[in-house]
């Protein structure tokens, strides 16, 4: 269980900007309780409107969150339905609040696959909240990095074959600009509940020099206190992108 420590540095330290989270152990969190596992997933949604008042609360820019991959529709059809219903639920209840805080809704994956009724809800909390300026929450809707990239190889070929893109030109930061995430900096941080250790095809490209972070905690019981503590180890670790710290760089003269 976790235990939230009385670690101060949160406010006095640079917060990422942008935090990613696989929300894993629903089903788990279910069965422990002998529940169904759609109850799991609808306690896990309940925890997203948690964390996502905390995230507006201490003025997180980016928060995105896992909610259906491309793997996921291998499951049995009634989770699949119910998994596909949560968007709409959650939308129709906490949308107003959305607005009203201010937060930016928006999603990647393959958005044309998703069941009318959630494109539906989806798009117009998009359209209701794109003016706003607070938090961007995203979420990962029939997401899967694999396919992400293969999609921003498609559109580069036919770019380069159109005569839009100089082949040679082709770098990192042009690759950014094909991806469903090119309006988004990389998340500094990819958080995974539940004590697994993987990324499942999440962010496969931007999580390049995110830091990782393993909790043991199932999702629905992943506590706002828990999530500052892991930002509190976040702010404490040295990141260094491949390169050197100041202290072990040669002098110059
Ligand atoms: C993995 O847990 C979780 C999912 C596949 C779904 C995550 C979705 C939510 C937390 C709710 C999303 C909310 C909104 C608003 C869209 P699992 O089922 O694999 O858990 P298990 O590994 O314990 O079986």
């Amino acid at each position: 269980m976790f235990k939230a420590t009385k670690d101060k540095s949160l406010t006095e330290r640079p917060l990422p900007e942008h935090i990613a989270i696989i929300m894993d152990g629903n089903g788990r969190y279910a069965k422990l309780r002998s529940m169904p596992r759609i109850k799991g997933h609808y306690e896990g949604m309940q925890n997203v409107k948690r964390i996502v008042r905390h995230a507006v609360d201490i003025k997180l820019k980016y928060l995105t969150l896992y909610a259906f991959s491309t793997e996921n529709w291998s499951r049995p059809k009634s989770e699949v339905n119910y998994l596909l219903k949560l968007p709409t639920d959650f939308l129709g209840s906490f949308l107003p609040e959305l607005i009203e805080k201010n937060v930016i809704v928006k999603t990647i994956g393959d958005f044309s696959a998703l069941p009318k009724h959630t494109r539906k809800a989806v798009q117009t909390a998009m359209d209701k909240t794109a003016d706003n300026t607070g938090l961007t929450l995203v979420f990962a809707l029939n997401y899967g990095g694999r396919d992400e990239l293969i999609g921003a190889v498609k559109e580069m070929i036919a770019d380069v074959q159109a005569g839009t893109l100089d082949r040679n030109s082709l770098n990192s930061s042009t690759f950014d600009d094909y991806l469903m995430t090119k309006d988004m900096p990389d998340p500094e941080m990819i958080i995974r509940t539940s004590g697994e250790y993987r990324l499942s095809n999440f962010l496969l490209w931007q999580a390049s020099y995110s830091e990782l972070f393993f909790s043991h905690t199932l999702w629905p019981e992943f506590s706002t206190e828990e999530l500052d503590e892991l930002i509190s180890q976040y702010q404490k670790r040295e990141r260094r992108f491949g390169g050197l710290n100041e202290e072990d760089e040669p002098d110059e003269d």
